[in-house]
């Protein structure tokens, strides 16, 4: 077996797609996660695939005794995925505070720890809201970062300082990934997206709506200067996510890393509007779906679209699933819990 990773946020969305990815390329893997936003039975699904469920320890990073002794009683990790945070972009709006003190004092901790065990690998899960709308499309990584419109977005940019300031010192070597809009589920529809409440994302509001969770899918506004009116997204399958993160921990562990701070866009370097999403969906599936034409949303950009010209280059990752085969995904994955609950 490969070295031991820790994955934060190990029982959430891309979490447990990254664990399983990184399970099946031979790693150890040690989860962390206080569960306040995703269900210990995730971890069943993880060992349908793999056979194995991950080492779980049920740790709230934003407690520094209990990360710091995580550490010191697992001195062989060998790198660190970190994916724990709040990350609903409208509840941010809402709880600025909150949002500020968990996702800053999370990583500070997480931070802390390492360096306590000198534990010098690091995979942070970032995003490209970081660049609010881009003056140029498709993005680059050396476009300018914006203040993005929510708190949740600029937890992650002041994170990304963070941890910039930190490699600094010589204490760590850092990878940020800084994602699209990731949507869809593992082939098997073991594991999957797993909104808790009403959802604030497209595609699991979309697969909710067909199989009668909710009445009617409300598009937020069609009077944008694009090519149908609705905006525009980089949508990134999420095992194609997962395995850019296996990628990312190869390259720091295996010392390739250029630089001891690196940032890489991770999407398709496609954009689909909202409609064309909705049309996708009633193609691959079958199924027609009740929408709307609502009002726009506070804070959504129009469009954003990924160059991924420097993770295909520099990685050696390119993402590989279709619109179709994501959108596709995601229903086999709604109905999948509908028969399990
Ligand atoms: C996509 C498009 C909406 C719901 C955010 C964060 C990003 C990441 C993903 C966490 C937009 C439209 C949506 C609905 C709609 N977050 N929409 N009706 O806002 O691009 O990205 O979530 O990791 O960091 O910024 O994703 O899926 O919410 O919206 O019309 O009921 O779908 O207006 O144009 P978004 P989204």
């Amino acid at each position: 077996m490969k070295g031991k990773i820790l994955v934060t946020g190990g029982t959430g969305y891309i979490g447990s797609h990254t664990v399983v990815e990184l399970m099946q390329a031979g790693y150890g893997v040690v989860v962390i996660d206080n569960l306040s936003n995703s269900k210990i039975e995730v971890l069943d699904g993880i060992k349908k695939i793999t056979g194995v469920a991950p080492e779980f320890h049920n740790i709230d990073l934003s407690d520094e005794g209990a990360t710091t002794a995580f550490f010191n009683s697992n001195k062989d990790i060998e790198a660190v995925i970190h994916f724990a945070a709040f990350k609903a972009v409208g509840e941010s709006v809402q709880k600025p505070l909150e949002y500020y003190r968990n996702n800053l004092s999370s990583l500070i901790n997480l931070l802390i720890g390492m360096k306590g065990v000198g534990l010098q690998n690091l995979v942070f899960s970032s995003s490209c809201t970081v660049y609010g709308q881009p003056d140029e499309l498709p993005v680059t990584e050396k476009a300018p970062v914006k203040k993005p419109e929510s708190p949740y977005g600029n937890t992650k940019r002041i994170c990304e300082e963070i941890i910039e300031d930190t490699v600094k010192t010589g204490s760590a070597k850092a990878i940020s990934l800084r994602y699209f809009n990731p949507i869809g589920a593992h082939a098997s529809a073991n594991i999957g997206e797993l909104p808790i409440g009403t959802p604030n994302n497209l595609i699991p509001y979309i697969t909710q709506t067909a199989i009668g969770k909710r009445e009617i899918l409300t598009v937020y506004g069609n009077d944008y200067p694009t090519k149908d009116g609705t905006c525009i997204r980089d949508y990134i399958h999420v095992v194609d996510l997962a395995k850019a993160h296996v990628v990312a921990v190869e390259r720091l562990l295996a010392g390739k890393n250029k630089h001891a701070y690196e940032i890489f866009n991770l999407g398709t370097g496609n954009g689909y509007s909202v409609l064309e999403v909705i049309k996708t969906f009633e193609k691959v599936t079958g199924v027609p779906l009740n929408y709307r034409i609502g009002a726009r949303r506070h804070g959504d950009v129009t469009a954003v679209y990924a160059d991924t010209s420097f993770a295909n280059h520099e990685l050696g990752w390119k993402a590989e699933e279709t619109l179709d085969s994501m959108v596709l995904s995601a229903w086999e994955w709604e109905k999948r819990l509908q028969m399990n609950n």
